[in-house]
């Protein structure tokens, strides 16, 4: 590798003595959710029954069925629950009154958790928290919440709402004052507003198989936002969300950057998942696509949020699964397309989302290897994760940019759910560093 391991080893640990003695304000457990968490993390069995729940909980209707629900999934005999849900769901399964008023609190706590990872309900809402952002030294990118539209009408309305939160933004965004670290990298200027669009919200029900179709009802569905957000000088990045919409989602990604209405225009952005066992062979692609076009875009290097449902589903299935077994692996790779970025950084600008100090470490070191300038590169962490990470990067004098969901609760419990599987893996960094507070021996270790 082109990276020297004593520089990744100095700067992770450089980034560390930046983060001492902060905790991202999830873990704090003097809120609920530090609470739930941190027994979700000590308690397997709880974890899974609570994560089920809070997955179910958007399906539920009145507190009668909330309380049921509650009762079937968390008042188990043998399953023990932390005091906050305790002291909820005291006396309850005795009186129907009890439980009810155990669900309406419970739900509002759950509500309490959500909004911890959610900008803003919609864009005026939300507008206060992406200023705030600024004033930080970060920049946003914000993702409508909402995926798996099941009808042609509700993705249609979907895009709407994108619509009118590009036109918001850009009008909000005239009156910031300039932030160059923010608004400008090595090649120029940067557009302040920063949208991330799922393309499972945009179609319905996209049948991988007929991938072609999907691509072409996708497309028309993403061109007049795309359109718009040239026109207003703003960024459009495609997420990338299940392994089945990978190659759906990178094709239209190719489709939109080639049309002749977006030709020339470089604020595209796209996502490898490094967990995938597909992720060098397809930056690789998109690097030589991205030569051939000869006008750059985005990668932004995840690890990838769904990794729990594609083991379980490819296990489920029979198939081999998509997604490394183990964690290292995927932070292995990780670390190999990090390189891969950086050394390719005059056609592809390199977004490196991760909230792993190896992780970013890595990225720096590689970026300063390649001379690739502090400027030349972005670092993407999530709204209401890591703290800590974010304000050191900062002060490191990299761009930082935070993933900021807009939406209401509903929509976006799957989201809550991802994250809550994030903070509480016990192979998560996270979790590593700031819950268990393990050594830099242990948290700069090589991954293998
Ligand atoms: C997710 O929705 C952040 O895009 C990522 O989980």
């Amino acid at each position: 590798m082109a990276v020297r391991e004593d520089r990744v080893q100095a700067l992770g640990r450089e980034l560390l003595a930046a983060t001492a003695g902060q905790r991202p304000g999830l873990f704090d457990k003097a809120w609920w959710s530090g609470q739930i968490l941190e027994w979700a993390m000590r308690d397997p069995a709880f974890k899974t029954e609570m994560f089920r729940f809070v997955d179910v909980f958007p399906a539920l209707g009145d507190a009668d069925d909330i309380g049921r629900h509650l009762q079937e999934y968390l008042l188990r005999p043998g399953l023990s629950v932390p005091t906050p849900i305790k002291l909820a769901l005291k006396g309850a399964g005795l009186s129907r009154l009890t439980l009810k008023v155990a669900a309406s609190q419970i739900s509002k706590n759950l509500e309490g958790m959500a909004r911890g990872f959610i900008a803003g309900v919609d864009a005026p809402d939300a507008v206060g928290v992406l200023r705030g952002l600024r004033a930080q030294g970060q920049a946003f990118t914000v993702d409508l919440l909402g995926e798996a539209t099941v009808g042609e009408g509700e993705a249609a309305a979907f895009t709407l709402r994108y619509l009118s939160l590009l036109e918001g933004l850009a009008e909000e965004a005239r009156s910031w004052p300039d932030a160059p670290r923010l608004d400008q990298d090595d090649r120029g200027p940067l557009p302040r507003v920063n949208i991330s669009v799922k393309v499972s919200a945009l179609a319905p029900l996209l049948d991988p198989l007929g991938m072609e179709s999907g691509v072409q009802r996708a497309l028309a569905r993403l061109l007049p936002l795309a359109r718009r957000a040239r026109a207003l000088g703003a960024f459009v990045n495609l997420d990338l969300e299940q392994y089945a919409l990978k190659d759906l989602t990178l094709g239209l990604f190719r489709r939109l950057a080639e049309h002749p209405d977006m030709a020339g225009y470089p604020h595209l952005g796209v996502v490898i998942q490094a967990y995938l066992r597909d992720a060098e062979h397809d930056l690789d692609a998109i690097i030589a696509w991205a030569k051939k076009r000869g006008v750059p875009i985005t990668v932004r290097l995840v690890k990838g949020a769904y990794w729990d449902q594609e083991t379980l589903q490819a296990r489920q299935e029979g198939w081999p699964s998509p997604v490394y077994a183990h964690k290292a692996e995927t932070d292995a790779c990780f670390e190999r397309c990090v390189v891969k970025l950086m050394a390719n950084q005059r056609w592809v600008r390199p977004a490196i989302g991760s909230h792993n100090l190896r992780s970013l470490a890595v990225a720096m070191a590689a970026a300063e290897h390649h001379k690739v300038p502090i400027n030349g590169f972005e670092i993407q962490s999530l709204y209401g994760m890591a703290e800590p990470v974010k304000a050191a990067c900062v002060a490191k004098g990299v761009r930082v940019r935070v993933y900021a969901p807009v939406g209401d609760l509903l929509p976006g419990m799957a989201y809550l759910v991802r994250r809550l599987l994030e903070n509480t893996s016990n192979q998560g960094w996270l979790r590593l560093g700031y819950a268990e507070q393990a050594p830099p021996e242990v948290l700069f270790a090589v991954p293998t």
